[in-house]
């Protein structure tokens, strides 16, 4: 039987979110009007998506025994969400994250912290049977040993015949990402890494970068309200707008969920401007909506 499982290669963290009624002031002391913890984190986050969308899926990571661990692990298990092959190292902190929404607005500034977390590794990653998927995507960080997983893919799929699909999200304004954008079947890139290497456009940003793709691949630039736009030799230029809805409640992970929509219709099979579309419309709604309790 063909697989169809999507594996999520990346981060877990913890999200401690604080809602306030607008954003503080420097050296205040407000009441928040609520907070709640919740597991984070880029793939970690898709996979919540995915699972909702009735995806079966698995997140890849390393992860630790503290509490936050302990609280991520528990959260995967009750989301369907397999962890079978996470590395675990103990004693190390988790990495947390604390999150201001502005309810005003949405918006969420996060700051993170990550006490030097043991990434992944490029050789536990190759111990993993690859036949069991469909999908493999990356969340763009720890990029010397992600490009070393993603040529070991490129390998296995070609001496086993896959269909195994490979996508990459580069989202963060950092430099030496570039060099995964050949290696993948569909490169996203987020507005702040677009922002970051010149481009003021989603247009511009698929004309900087569609040269650096692999034949047959498939480039989307994703930017926040004004939707995203996917290019690939076969389809031309896509858009879709973003679906905003009349009331902005929590941006946190919009993007992973845009993220997580568009590999699951891409991996149903479907056309990238069907897929481009779902993926605003799923994204919009998350955005209405405190969490990634998309269905409740
Ligand atoms: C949202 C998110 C949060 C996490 C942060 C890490 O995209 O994954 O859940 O705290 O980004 O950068």
């Amino acid at each position: 039987m063909t697989p169809t499982r999507i594996l999520c290669v990346g981060l877990v963290c913890v999200d401690i979110v604080q809602v306030c009624e607008c954003f503080p002031d420097e050296d205040s002391d407000k009441r928040s009007v609520e907070h709640y913890m919740q597991r984070g984190g880029n793939a970690s986050n898709m996979c919540s998506v995915l699972s909702q969308l009735g995806a079966e899926c698995e997140f890849l990571g390393s992860m630790s025994d503290d509490l936050f661990s302990e609280f991520a692990k528990k959260d995967f298990g009750e989301n369907n969400i397999s962890t079978d092959n996470c590395t675990y190292h103990k004693g190390h902190d988790l990495p947390l994250s604390t999150v201001i929404i502005n309810q005003q607005n949405g918006s969420r500034t996060i700051i993170h912290s990550n006490k030097s977390f043991p990434e992944l590794s490029c050789q536990e990653f190759e111990k993993i049977d690859f036949s069991a998927y469909s999908w493999v995507h990356f969340e763009g960080r720890n990029i010397e040993q992600i490009t070393g997983m993603i040529k070991f893919l490129l390998t296995w799929r070609s001496k086993s015949n896959s269909c195994l699909k490979i996508s990459i999200e580069i989202e963060k304004p950092r430099s030496n990402q570039e060099v995964l954008i050949p290696l993948a079947d569909v490169v996203l890139l987020g507005k702040d890494f677009a922002l970051f290497s010149g481009c003021r456009s989603m247009v511009e940003t698929i004309q900087k970068f569609k040269h650096n793709l692999k034949s047959g691949a498939t480039l989307i630039s994703v930017w926040g309200t004004e939707g995203a736009t996917g290019y690939s030799e076969s389809a031309g230029c896509k858009h879709s707008p973003a679906y905003l809805q009349l009331i902005t409640v929590d941006t946190l992970g919009a993007g992973d969920t845009f993220a997580a929509a568009l590999v699951f219709s891409l991996n149903k099979g479907n056309a990238l401007d069907k897929s481009i579309e779902f993926a605003c419309k799923v994204a919009g709604v998350k955005t209405g909506i405190k969490g990634f309790s998309l269905l409740k």
